[in-house]
């Protein structure tokens, strides 16, 4: 008998996985998702139900849990294990602050904006849905890099990209509130590149609403290349976009995919139990480590 199967959703993004949860963290099936992953970019298990136990095990089989804000924590022992699973919502539970969620509506990279290697995967149990909006949208950046015309594809190779927590943020205020700007200001200005070559020879454009600036082009020239860039990144050919079922798991390659939300009703309670992996590399440098190198 087949413990797992997969099911392609779009020729070149997503696929639906089968299998039995009490099987999930054997660990060839482990493996047979992580290849996955590598492949498909997005994969979706419908109505796994998992409990927040379960959903840790799996990432934990997966590869080493990721937590934001226990990292900056020092001493281990205090680290709430609970807090391994962000909920994402608005409201009362919530584990982030409301800008941080509306910013979710917008093309993004998970991590980019933090100094550490870049998140590999993120992973998403659907809790409560919204009864309008609210799919995630998912595009492949792997193909939105291969398929660009090879005189773009010149051009742009060797670009370097500011990306900067409070471009992401321009989005969710019409003007940003003085004491949360110097909030967002903590956080690095990392400089990474538009077009990361990763280990195994694939390349991806890092794309997202917190890429800032172009390195080397004037402010207006890099933010429209940025803009057509997630445009052509996001077309219905490279792009899946997820409509949501109570109990749904779907984890993602955060190297190769970007992601938003659709809009939904702020008061349904709409909750999405959220685990990260950590990744092995460091796409960016921040600003101020370079000037001084
Ligand atoms: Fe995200």
């Amino acid at each position: 008998m087949t413990t797992i199967t997969f099911e392609p959703v779009k020729p070149h993004i997503g696929s639906r996985v089968h299998v039995d949860k009490a099987r999930l963290c054997e660990p060839e099936v482990v493996q047979a998702v992580r290849d996955a992953m590598e492949q498909r970019g997005v994969l979706v298990f419908p109505e796994l139900h998992l409990t927040d136990a379960e959903q840790l095990a799996f990432t934990d089989a997966f590869g080493q849990r990721l937590n934001y804000t226990s990292a900056a924590i020092e001493d281990s022992a205090k680290r709430d294990e609970a807090t391994d699973v962000y909920k994402i919502a608005l409201g009362k539970g919530a584990t982030l602050a409301p800008e941080f969620v509306y910013a979710t509506w917008f093309w993004h990279t998970d991590g980019v904006t933090v100094d550490q290697p870049l998140p590999k995967a993120t992973m998403l149990s659907a809790r409560k849905l919204s009864p309008t909006g609210g799919q995630t949208e998912f595009a492949n950046t792997f193909a939105a890099w291969s398929f660009l015309p090879d005189a773009e594809q010149a051009a742009i190779a060797d670009l370097k990209v500011i990306h900067r927590l409070e471009a992401a943020m321009r989005h969710v205020f019409r003007e940003i509130p003085e004491d949360r700007l110097a909030r967002f200001r903590q956080a690095p200005e990392m400089v990474v590149p538009l077009v990361w070559t990763q280990p195994d020879g694939r390349q991806s454009l890092v794309l997202g609403s917190h890429a800032d600036e172009v390195i080397g082009m004037s402010y207006v020239a890099g933010r429209s290349l940025i803009e057509r860039l997630i445009e052509w990144a996001a077309q219905p050919e490279f792009a899946y976009s997820h409509d949501w079922r109570e109990g749904d798991f779907v984890i993602w390659n955060n190297h190769g995919v970007m992601h938003r939300v659709v809009p939904y009703d702020e008061e349904s309670g709409r909750n999405m139990h959220r685990t990260s992996i950590m990744g092995d590399l460091r796409l960016g440098r921040p600003v101020e480590v370079l000037a001084t190198a």
